[in-house]
């Protein structure tokens, strides 16, 4: 039998630093903490009343005194915002989306109690018309069904001022219309809202995974079939995302967005790498129901998988993530960084 000497050992052994717990905590490159998740809510009429999302197990539509309720948890959690989303009642909604800058309706109302009860809680509300609009689409259409940019512009001013004056901490358009940014940011500095800080959904991709939020606002009935490739983006660019997120920064934007989040990663990663601005993730409601399947399943683990996808968006740049899952993350990471 002959012996056959290695030809040589490893130079660099990779799993000596991987050997041991307190040494791969030394090397760990980005963290994840509760300071990094905002929790998207949605918020409907009514006292003491919760309604299941069918598509989205464990998420459920709340009327504003339980909204409190699992806000002041979020509170307790360490989780720093929120994002409101409304489920506007079938009679507010219309052509025009009037509803949306109603300055006692259903968010305005929202964010003032939660100010009032939670000061301390970062409040982020979405400025788009789908939960307004009878059509679901995001804007007002022409006859022929199409979005109009600088009609739904004028709406969608109107309705960051009322949020802003109702107290929102950040407005965040979802809406895609251009030059939006510019003209709420001009028309809340000529109001003295100087320190409403706007969250732009630069990279909003028209995206397949937002059916189950459809479902949760009540905007998927009225839409039907139809899609929003006119103004979302097309998920096969991503030169076109750091143009929109550049537009949105000389705009005024404070932070951009990059939407849905783990197919696209990639877009995550050169935008805060180009700009070096805060960019924000959301991982959405169709990321979350194919987890939430996999784990009810057993295929899954979910507290190891939900904080691995999470973790995921932190190496790729983001600053911070809409998640879903940001009440269980946080209980997951409690104690631990
Ligand atoms: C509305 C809006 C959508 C989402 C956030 N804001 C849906 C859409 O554009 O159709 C999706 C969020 C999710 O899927 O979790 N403009």
């Amino acid at each position: 039998m002959s012996f056959i000497p290695a030809r040589h050992f490893p130079g660099t052994r990779m799993r000596r630093m991987r050997r041991d717990d307190f040494s791969r905590r030394m090397m760990r490159e980005s963290t994840l903490t509760a300071d990094d998740l905002i929790l998207p809510v949605f918020v409907q009429e009514g006292e003491n009343r919760r309604d299941a999302v069918p598509s989205m197990p464990g998420v459920e539509r709340l009327s504003l005194d339980l909204l409190i309720e699992q806000a002041r948890e979020a509170v307790e959690l360490g989780i720093p915002a929120l994002a409101l989303f409304p489920v506007i009642d079938a009679e507010n909604k219309s052509e025009l989306a009037e509803e949306a800058y109603n300055a006692g309706g259903l968010i305005p109302r929202s964010v003032r109690a939660l100010k009032t009860q939670l000061p301390e809680l970062g409040l982020i509300t979405d400025v788009a018309l789908d939960p307004y609009t009878s059509h679901g689409q995001d804007g007002i259409l022409d006859d022929n069904g199409y979005v109009l940019n600088d009609r739904t512009v004028e709406t969608l001013i109107k309705q960051a001022l009322c949020h802003a004056e109702a107290g929102a901490d950040y407005i965040a358009p979802s809406d895609m219309m251009d030059g939006r940014i510019g003209s709420i940011r001009d028309m809340l500095e000529a109001d003295g809202l100087i320190d409403t800080r706007i969250m732009a959904y630069s990279a909003k991709y028209a995206s397949r995974y937002y059916g189950p939020f459809r479902d949760a606002v009540g905007s998927a009935a009225g839409l039907g079939r139809a899609d929003k490739q006119t103004y979302q983006m097309d998920p096969a660019n991503s030169d076109e995302a750091l143009h929109e997120a550049a537009m949105d920064i000389s705009e005024g934007a404070d932070a951009v967005m990059v939407k849905p989040g783990m197919p696209y990663l990639d877009v995550l990663y050169r935008v805060k790498q180009e700009l070096q601005v805060p960019t924000f993730v959301y991982q959405v409601s169709g990321e979350y129901a194919m987890h939430k399947a996999a784990f009810a399943n057993g295929w899954l683990d979910e507290q190891s998988v939900v904080l691995e996808s999470l973790r995921c968006f932190k190496r790729a740049g983001a600053d911070g993530i809409l998640t879903y899952f940001a009440l269980d993350a946080a209980r997951a990471l409690r104690g631990r960084c």
